[in-house]
């Protein structure tokens, strides 16, 4: 099935062998940016983001901006009709009149799949709630593939807010579809991974602890998570956890030579700032393979490619 015109509200919407063609085309604009620098000219990128953002948001704008489109939106939806009551289906028809795709951040759990229904153009989740991310997943699939070679045989450590960091619940189905992979989750009983993830990946092996210094020393990549403070009814609750682990260089002094360490940020307190230089840290790196696979997604979604462009820019020519 083409990629053209889908939405994208998890992972599992996409085939391995999709995911796979976003990952090369990725690859291939890092290595010829500018090959791609004004194929989406004339496009149009709505992002509505009714949830604070940095990297989600701005990746997102960079993206469209690199391939030459616009953007339209919001990032405080205070500033939208959304203040005066208007509904999101609504607001999604409305924003369809003016974009070719639409990219939405909500804080409610299953809003996305709600709101694509509204939609008749491509339409992305950049997440909803506690409940997925499947942008960040592409971002870290192609991290894990570039940095390791492949999504394959590895053992990854998740370690901190399994219970409402969406990026984790992504990432696990995502990568459970991928040949002889394990998953080591590291948290405190309050915030484990919860059951209908696990049941997801029924079959797959995991392995649930709350020590993360037992269990360093056998991951390839050890994925790092904030405790998610927005999702906490009680916040005297969220003190009692937010430093619950603190990765540091005494902890890394026991971990493999080419671990990974990665995080989908923003960090608060659960990486030490003295990782940063260890070169198993490939967060910020992490960040900016978000941007690229961002890219290609959304020349995916909107059928474009260089070879089109050409003949386009061909075809002008000769009129
Ligand atoms: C994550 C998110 O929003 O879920 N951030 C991001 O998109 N890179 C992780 C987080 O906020 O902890």
């Amino acid at each position: 099935m083409l990629l053209q015109g889908r939405n994208l509200i998890q992972p599992e919407d996409f085939s391995i062998q999709e995911i796979d063609e976003i990952l090369s085309l990725a690859q291939n604009i890092i290595d010829n940016p500018s090959k791609y620098s004004n194929i989406c000219e004339g496009k149009l990128l709505a992002t509505l983001f009714y949830e604070p953002s940095t990297r989600t948001r701005l990746s997102f704008e960079a993206a469209m901006n690199r391939l030459g489109g616009r953007i339209i939106g919001f990032s405080e939806p205070n500033s939208s009709s959304v203040s005066k009551g208007e509904s999101l289906a609504d607001t999604i028809k409305t924003v369809e009149c003016y974009a070719d795709a639409i990219v939405m951040r909500h804080p409610v759990a299953g809003s996305a799949a709600e709101a694509a229904k509204y939609s008749e153009i491509p339409f992305i989740n950049a997440g909803d709630g506690g409940n997925q991310h499947p942008t960040q997943t592409l971002t870290d699939l192609l991290t894990i593939k570039s940095l390791k070679g492949s999504l394959e045989n590895h053992t990854i450590g998740l370690c901190g807010d399994l219970k409402n960091g969406r990026t984790v619940h992504s990432l696990v189905k995502a990568m459970a579809r991928y040949k002889n992979v394990k998953f080591v989750f590291i948290s405190p009983d309050e915030l484990k991974m919860p059951d209908y993830i696990k049941e997801a990946i029924k079959g797959h092996a995991y392995y649930e602890t709350n020590n993360l210094d037992d269990v360093i020393g056998s991951l390839d990549v050890l994925y790092m998570t904030r405790v998610q403070r927005e999702r906490f009814e009680n916040q005297d609750e969220y003190e009692k956890l937010k430093d619950c682990y603190i990765l540091n260089k005494s902890k890394m002094k026991n971990a493999r030579e080419d671990m990974l360490v990665m995080h989908p940020l923003p960090r608060v307190n659960e990486i030490d700032v003295d990782v940063d230089s260890d070169k198993r840290a490939v967060y910020f790196k992490q960040a900016k393979y978000g941007m690229f696979v961002r890219m290609a997604l959304i020349m995916k979604l909107l059928g474009l490619s260089v070879e089109r462009h050409m003949i386009i820019e061909r075809e002008c020519v000769n009129v």
